[in-house]
This record gives structure tokens, C-alpha cells and sequence, in this order.
């Protein structure tokens, strides 16, 4: 049986593709910093990052992206002389493997050379517990007595994509430990990397290396002896409100942690992830594949969540390196913020955050973006201060060379509601006002604010209308009345209408402060009125399917194979100006059903199997937000081996390499966190049939075949309860630390739940 808490790999062959997929796939994270699933011997050729959350720096005319810092993961060893590297030719064996349990990555590697052999074994976690702090366990061991050298510190060669983003690295010894310090091009934040070891054997001396700050140790090896040393690195930056200076600081908490000890330190973090464990893991009985990959997603999202209280947001290629500039996108709202919502709200508050801490940064972009656009106009691509990353010609054409133009930046308006639309939610399952209370008003009422100064009245049909947008079908630019956007900005007039009367009614002095801060009272009732006459493409009468934007009908009928059969280059673009997908209903990724996914308890059964049997066989499903948006409207009327298949393709994307890694000549390669959230919403929201609103939460299962039952848990209202779901029954177990009774409606019935009283409910699955 598979072992449902790791992933390893025995294979290793080189090459920069695989290096690159293993460097995503195996990567470690702690919302700090990421550390690609590289080994501790390579460079910036095997493409080794370890990137920062949250800063980020321009070179040039180059894309903005996140920084990575110095690599202080870096050891390499030297038997009798002779370097080993697992990409050389002396590897005997190698395995190496990623444990879920604490996302520690280790790896093992055997080499011969001159009739000797060496084994080399290392570990490594960035601490849970202390987001700062790095630590590895490094150990080698020789059948024969042996001269070995290992090298080991920081290494200044860092793997940029558009660098370099610290130019003038200074290197530097402390005692006995190892600093190195960078100041960015851009906004001259200091990125500070200290280095100790714990180490009982050998000779040490210092060496600068080329870019490297190491240390070197030199010893005899006896035959068969195991020698183990520990790593402890800390990063520091600008970013971090520390005291003292930050060499200072980096320098004590590698100190701080060589004094307590790798165990301790081990035993620390893992503590912290059993706590994660405890709270998001969801157990699939009957299907090991689906379990497996699903606790993948989890961990994919567990590490990549934001520090607490850094309001920090979780990039579309997580931590996994600078790929898609490090940019914050929709999908963290529509497709990651569910997983925390429901089992993690102390992170879902720092995604919200973020979107307060960038609200200016959208306020410049609605200023500067369009004709009298006011409001928040959220970055399409947005990075540390919401000014949007997203250029204008964002895919590069691979038959010219040339860069497109793309309208995502100033046509694809949606990501406004989405934000106002997640903060919203954050409210009704929360129960917690007081981020409202702390930006999240605003940002809903600047949205909204947004939206009217978009909107057009048309005096002949008396009603707005949303026109020249991008849906999240990114194949069909500047089109009107999207289904998916204009429904988001109507649910922004409906989300700011009902911000503003629960302020009147719960903190009318901070409404006042508020109205009066962004001088916005006079504008309320055009809200009231948008929210009433604002047009949304409704269900064909006779069919049942919603237009995806006018004219949507009328374009050339094509399957996705003919299309793609047409296409000259492998990476060509098929939206833009002229690409295949324009003039043709085929679009890239869900859109209306996305919508229709979205606002579950809009549309009836009827209505979304009319619209996902139309729309799924025209959907290229280009983008790994797709299939999960699929997945969930087909549960819903029980289409669920389809809705399986889906839900498998979600959850392996990263596993299975299955996506697309160059979009025109621009290369996308890195992990895939919407896909994670779309995994979890799938399994927890889709076949567990879970949905909470502001008033209760409603579970109408439909398991698919092959689970015998699932598990998870659920945060509703501050309260926790652990739900178990088999084909006949629902389990409720409510925490006994639960301040409240609750009322859980289970397939319709009312399920009465008090606190640490778990309760059964039979029910019938609907078919
Ligand atoms: C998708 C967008 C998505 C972005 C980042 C694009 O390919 O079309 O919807 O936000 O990737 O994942």
C-alpha cells in the first residue's frame, strides 16, 4: 500500500526539466519562505531557491518578482578528493522523500568512488514554530576509511529569473557564525542570512568560495563511523519588526537554536504541525490514490499559508519560486481562502488582510487605469503594496518573439468582487466583525464604488450594464456583459449594501468615521440602485443555458481537438489578438460555471446541468482553476464519476506534471496552490456537500463510489466540529470547547449539536 503521508522518489536523472518539476513537487515552506525540493549540493543551475514571502524587487525593465535569498541550505562533500554531486556519475543509489506529517524533506544518496563508498544522508525543515529559522541534518558515513571535506554555509550564486535582486553581497563571519548581507535594487530592503553549525568533529576552517561563505571540515572518516552535524540558518529582512539591527537578530536566533538543540528544534516544529494536522486533515476511507493526493493539496496549502500577523497573501505558485512574478491572483480568494475559511480562520484573516494592506495600491490602479474610474480596482497580478505586476503585453508570442497584448490587467475587473465577495464570506462564517471594522468595510465599499464607475446606464433599457471586461475565460477579452463579472459586481452592490446596514445597526459611530473618511455617504444610494438594476445574463428560457457574454453564441462551433489541431506551435497562445481560441466558443477555463459554483444556492440542479453539459465540452480547461470549478457543479447534480475524474486531475496536478509550462514563450512552471484549494473544496464542499452561510451549515453528502467515508473538520462561527460522513450516515462531533449549541441541517433535517454531545444523522443520498 502507497504510504499515505510522503512522496519519495528513487529515480534520479537529471536534466532541467525534471529538476525543475522535483523542485517544485518536493519543496519545503513555513509561509516565510519556501525552500525548492533541490539537494543540498546544488546551485543555481539546478535552479536551488529559497524564496521570501512578500518581498519583491524590479531589475531593470525585467518583471517584478520575489526575492530568494542567499543559500544557506548549501553543503557539498569531497571524498579523497573527488566531489560528489547526485547529478555526477558516482551516485549508487538515491531516494529522497517529502513527509507530509511535518514537511521535512530528506534525502539519501550512496556514491562510489576509487572502490569507496560514501552515504550521505540530510533532512531539512524551515521551522513552523519559528518562521525565521531553517535547520538540516547532515550526516555522511564511508565503508573504508576515507579523507572527506565537507563545505558547508551559505551560498551567494542565487537562482534568479530576473535578477539580481541583492547585487552587492557582503560575506561575513561572526565568531562562529557565518552572515551574509544584501540590500534589493529597488527599495534597498536589507535580506539577512546567518549560518551555525552544531558539530563534534573535524577541522574547520573558513573559505569564501567564489559567491560562497562557508565553512570547510576536514576529517579523516573511519570506516563505518556515521558523522552527523546540524545546520541552523535564519533569515531576516526589512520586513521583520525585530528590536535590534537584524544582523544582530538573525545572528542570536541561529545561536538561539544550535543552543536548543536540533531535536528540540525538530520537536518544536513538528508540535506546530500536528496542530495543522489536527485541525485540516481529511481522511478518505475505500480510496488511498484520492487520500494521498488530497493530504498532498493540504500540505501544499498548510505551508504556504501567511505568517500570522505578516497580512501577507499566498502567490499563484505559492513559495515555489519567482515563477508568475510571485503575484497574488484571484485564486487565492475564490479557490484557496474555502480551505481556511472553513478550518483555519486565523489564516484566512491574513489573505484579508492583505487586501486591506493593498487597498491604495488598488485605489492608484482604478485612478490611473481608465477614464474616471474611482475606488479599488484590485491588481490583476498584485504584489507587496497592490500596484499591479501585470503588464499590458503579459504573453510573450512564440513565433515572433514579440510580447501580446493582453487585457488581464485593465479588462479583467472581476478580481474586485472576488476580493469584496471573500470578504464578505469571511464575515458570515467567522461571525467576526471586527475585520470589517479594520479595512474590510472599506475595501468592500471601494469595490463597490469601483464597480459604479464602470458600470454604464443605458437610459433605453433602464439598467446597467458592466461592459468591456475580461472573464475568467481569459480567451475571449474586452467582451460585455459577462456572466461571471457582471454576477460579481451585482453580489459587490448587494455585499456593500449589507456592510453599511450592519454597521448602522452594530457600530454606527464607526460607520460615520468610515463614510466620512472615504467621503462616500452620498454615493450609498447609487449602491441600492446598482444592486437593483444591474443587467446579469440570465438562463435561455427554453434551454437553460446563460450566455457567457453577448455574442457569446454566435461565434464558430469547434471541439478543443480541432482546435488544437490547428495550432502551429506547441506553446502558441490562443487568446489575444489573433489566437485560435477568439473567433470559436472554446474557451480556456470555467467561466460561467465558475459562476455558477460560486453562487451554489442561486441556480437550480436543472440550470447547472444545462450549463456545465454545454459549456465542459468547450472548455480547454488551460488553466489549473478549471476542473475543480467542473467538478463541483457536476456533484451537484450528480454527474460524480465525472466529478471524480476531475477531482483527481485537481488534486495530482503537481504530482503528475500535467500542465501546461510555457504560456505563449513566458515559462509558468511551478506548483499549483488554486489547484490544492480546488482539491479540498472538491472532496470537503463537493462530495461532503458541506455549505455554511451566515445563518447555519448545511451537509447534503454525495460521496462518489469508491469512498466508504470521509472526515474532516469544520470552523463555524469560532466553534470546531469534526464530521464524519459515510454513504448512509453523518456524524457530528462538535468540540466540547464549542460556546454555543448548533443546528446543522444534515440532507434537510435538523441535527441539534451542543457542545462535546457528537450525533448521528441517517440520511439517503440524493441521487
Ligand atoms: C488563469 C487565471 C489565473 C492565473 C494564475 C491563468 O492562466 O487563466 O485565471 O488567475 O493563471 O493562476
Amino acid at each position: 500500500m502507497k504510504n499515505l503521508w510522503s512522496i519519495s522518489t528513487n529515480e534520479f536523472a537529471g536534466g532541467k526539466e525534471s529538476l525543475m518539476r522535483r523542485g517544485n513537487v518536493y519543496q519545503i515552506a513555513n509561509g516565510y519562505m519556501g525552500y525548492r525540493g533541490t539537494l543540498d549540493e546544488f546551485g543555481p543551475e539546478e535552479s536551488v531557491g529559497s524564496t521570501l514571502a512578500g518581498i519583491f524587487d524590479r531589475v531593470g525593465s525585467a518583471w517584478r518578482e520575489p526575492v530568494n535569498a542567499p543559500n544557506a541550505g548549501f553543503t557539498r562533500v569531497s571524498l579523497d578528493g573527488a566531489e560528489l554531486s547526485a547529478l555526477g556519475r558516482k551516485v549508487r543509489h538515491h531516494e529522497q522523500t517529502l513527509h507530509f506529517a511535518n514537511a521535512v524533506f530528506a534525502r539519501e544518496t550512496v556514491f562510489a568512488s576509487r572502490g569507496k563508498t560514501l552515504t550521505l544522508k540530510s533532512s531539512r525543515f524551515l521551522s513552523a514554530a519559528t518562521p525565521n529559522l531553517g535547520v538540516v541534518q547532515f550526516s555522511i558515513r564511508c565503508d573504508k576509511a576515507a579523507a572527506v571535506t565537507i563545505r558547508t554555509g551559505i551560498d551567494c550564486n542565487i537562482w534568479d529569473l530576473n535578477g539580481p535582486h541583492l547585487p552587492q553581497l557582503t560575506a561575513e563571519k561572526h565568531g562562529s557564525v557565518l552572515l551574509v548581507q544584501g540590500v534589493t535594487n529597488e527599495s534597498a530592503k536589507r535580506v539577512v542570512v546567518a549560518e551555525a553549525v552544531g558539530l563534534d568533529f573535524g577541522t574547520e576552517t573558513h573559505e569564501t568560495q567564489g559567491h560562497r561563505n562557508l565553512r570547510a571540515i576536514r576529517l579523516h572518516a573511519e570506516a563505518g563511523k556515521t558523522y552527523t552535524f546540524h545546520k541552523y540558518y535564519a533569515v531576516f529582512t526589512d520586513h521583520d519588526a525585530v528590536g535590534t539591527p537584524l544582523p544582530a537578530a538573525a545572528i542570536e536566533a541561529v545561536r538561539q537554536a544550535r543552543a536548543l538543540g536540533y531535536q528540540a528544534c525538530l520537536g518544536k516544529h513538528n508540535a506546530e504541525w500536528a496542530r495543522k494536522w489536527e485541525r485540516c486533515d481529511v481522511r478518505i476511507e475505500g480510496d488511498d490514490e484520492a487520500q494521498h493526493a488530497l493530504r498532498y493539496s493540504i500540505l501544499q496549502l498548510l505551508m504556504a499559508a501567511p505568517v500570522q500577523g505578516s497580512a501577507n497573501s499566498i502567490p499563484a505558485r505559492a513559495l515555489s519560486g519567482q515563477v508568475y512574478k510571485g503575484a497574488i491572483f484571484w485564486d487565492t480568494e475564490m479557490y484557496m481562502l474555502p480551505f481556511f475559511l472553513h478550518t483555519y480562520p486565523e489564516k484566512a484573516v491574513e489573505l484579508m488582510r492583505y487586501r486591506i494592506k493593498t487597498l491604495d495600491g488598488a485605489r492608484r490602479k482604478a485612478a490611473t487605469e481608465g477614464p474616471g474610474y474611482r475606488g479599488a480596482f484590485y491588481a490583476w497580478e498584485s504584489q507587496e503594496t497592490g500596484d499591479d505586476a501585470c503588464t499590458y503585453f503579459n504573453v510573450g508570442d512564440p513565433f515572433t518573439g514579440r510580447d501580446l497584448r493582453t487585457h488581464f490587467r485593465d479588462k479583467q475587473v472581476h478580481i474586485s468582487g472576488d476580493v469584496a465577495i471573500a470578504m464578505w464570506e469571511y464575515f458570515k462564517l467567522t461571525g467576526d466583525d471586527s475585520l470589517l471594522l479594520e479595512g474590510g468595510a472599506e475595501v468592500i465599499l471601494e469595490c463597490a464604488r469601483f464597480y459604479y464607475s464602470y458600470a454604464y446606464f443605458k437610459r433605453d433599457k433602464g439598467r446597467y450594464e458592466i461592459l468591456d471586461v475580461i472573464g475568467p475565460d481569459e480567451y475571449h477579452e474586452r467582451v460585455n456583459n459577462n456572466a461571471f463579472t457582471s454576477t460579481v459586481a451585482k453580489e459587490t452592490f448587494a455585499i456593500a449594501n449589507a456592510t453599511v446596514d450592519h454597521l448602522r445597526k452594530n457600530h454606527p459611530k464607526a460607520l460615520q468615521a468610515l463614510l466620512r473618511k472615504i467621503d462616500i455617504q452620498g454615493e450609498l444610494p447609487r449602491f441600492r440602485e446598482a444592486e437593483n438594476l444591474l443587467y446579469v445574463p440570465a438562463p435561455d428560457p427554453q434551454t437553460g443555458v446563460i450566455e457567457q457574454f453577448d455574442g457569446y453564441f454566435q461565434l464558430g462551433d469547434a471541439t478543443v481537438e480541432e482546435l488544437k489541431a490547428k495550432m502551429v506551435h506547441p506553446n502558441e497562445y490562443l487568446g489575444a489578438g489573433q489566437g485560435l481560441a477568439v473567433a470559436t466558443k472554446i474557451i480556456k477555463q470555467a467561466d460561467v460555471v465558475a459562476m455558477l459554483n460560486l453562487l451554489r444556492t442561486r441556480f437550480s440542479t436543472e440550470i447547472k446541468k444545462a450549463n456545465w453539459e454545454y459549456y465542459e465540452p468547450r472548455t480547454e480547461h488551460g488553466s489549473s482553476l478549471s476542473a475543480s470549478a467542473y467538478a463541483m457543479v457536476a456533484i451537484e447534480f450528480g454527474k460524480l464519476d465525472f466529478a471524480y475524474k476531475y477531482f483527481l486531475k485537481t488534486a495530482k496536478i503537481d504530482l503528475e506534471a500535467k500542465y501546461k509550462v510555457y504560456v505563449g514563450n513566458i515559462f509558468m512552471g511551478g506548483s499549483h496552490p488554486a489547484a490544492n484549494g480546488g482539491t479540498w473544496m472538491t472532496a470537503v464542499l463537493g462530495f461532503g456537500g458541506v455549505q455554511a452561510d451566515e445563518n447555519r451549515v448545511a451537509i447534503n453528502p454525495r460521496l462518489c463510489r469508491k469512498w466508504k467515508s470521509l472526515q474532516f473538520q469544520l470552523v463555524y462561527q469560532g466553534d470546531g466540529f469534526k464530521i464524519k460522513i459515510t454513504k448512509t450516515s453523518v456524524t457530528i462531533n462538535p468540540a466540547r470547547t464549542n460556546t454555543r449549541k448548533h443546528t446543522l441541517l444534515v440532507a434537510g433535517s435538523p441535527a441539534k449539536c451542543s457542545p462535546g454531545k457528537p450525533v448521528t444523522v441517517k440520511y439517503r443520498q440524493a441521487k
